[in-house]
């Protein structure tokens, strides 16, 4: 993405160059995932645009660990979390990032995961397009690649889908049905990674199965994908709603053949348990 001509505009900072002439420079936003929560997943670019930053915007799930990679003096705003406790509108957002970077900032927009995936981060960038803002983007690892599990696998998953199970609430304010495509979801080899779908998991269950797909079908749930306190709970289908009740971290539903018992990557602590179990150690 190339550089925007700087724009003069009152406020923003004096750039002297060679020669004593002196232009106004604007800043830049880095659209910046920060991945699923382990440090180590950040990209390399990720981390220097952190360690360039002036200031950090980012949202509630990015941990402490990576937002202290950002130098000691780079300013930090939490759009999550208000006095309120409310979410910063998605619209006061982008002014945010738009008037900082016409200070003349680095402005580092830290979203959680990939910001393309389920993260707003479109209309992010086009706020900065239409402000004639520079916007770079550094893609980061989405939730679903750090759940633990096969997404394709040979003979049991030729397809995976991302869906968001949010739902918009009803006017009595609990979570309704997310409106998706249930045939298609229903359909065999493929794997259903469902997002946001905690709250929703019983409708999900029910939608899937009234659609085709068998109780017995494999699920997956993960909570806290690549975290120190990451949890994964396999379950039937026909049991997800049941399974999902006691989760209560950011978590992933993963439904498919390919994300069987039997395909899950094996974490360190159940290989220490498996090594302990050939050593005659665990009964
Ligand atoms: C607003 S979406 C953001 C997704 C993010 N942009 C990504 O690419 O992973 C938030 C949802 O992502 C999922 N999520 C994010 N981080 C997660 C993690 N470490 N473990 C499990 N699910 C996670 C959860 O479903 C959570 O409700």
């Amino acid at each position: 993405m190339s550089r925007q001509p700087p724009k003069s505009r009152s406020g923003e900072r004096l750039v002297v160059l060679r020669g004593g002439e002196s232009r106004a420079a604007t800043g830049v936003v880095w659209l910046v995932g920060a991945g699923p929560g382990d440090p180590e997943l950040l990209t390399i670019k990720a981390l220097k645009a952190l360690q360039a930053a002036d200031v950090v915007v980012h949202d509630g799930l990015v941990s402490a660990d990576i937002l202290d990679l950002a130098p000691a003096a780079a300013r930090r705003i939490d759009v999550a979390k208000r006095k309120s406790r409310h979410t910063l509108p998605q619209d006061e957002i982008n002014r945010l990032l738009v008037a900082f970077a016409r200070e003349g900032l680095t402005v580092v927009r830290l979203k959680a995961g990939d910001p393309f995936v389920f993260g707003r981060g479109g209309e992010e960038l086009l706020a900065c397009h239409e402000a004639g803002v520079e916007c770079r983007v550094v893609p980061g690892v989405t939730a679903a690649l750090a759940a633990g599990a096969p997404l394709t696998h040979r003979g049991a998953a030729q397809a995976v889908t991302f869906v968001t199970g949010h739902a918009a609430a009803g006017p009595d304010g609990l979570a309704g049905e997310p409106s998706l495509d249930w045939a298609s979801l229903a359909r065999p080899n493929q794997t259903v990674v469902i997002y946001m779908g905690l709250t929703t998991a019983p409708a999900i269950a029910g939608k899937l199965m009234a659609a085709g797909r068998a109780g017995s079908t494999p699920a997956l749930i993960v909570e806290n994908a690549s975290r120190d306190d990451e949890r994964r709970v396999p379950t039937p289908l026909a049991g997800l709603a049941e399974a999902a009740e006691g989760v209560h971290g950011p978590a992933l539903l993963l439904v498919g053949e390919a994300v069987a018992e039997e395909n899950l990557v094996r974490r360190p602590e159940a290989l220490e348990l498996l090594a302990a179990q050939a050593a005659g150690g665990v009964a």
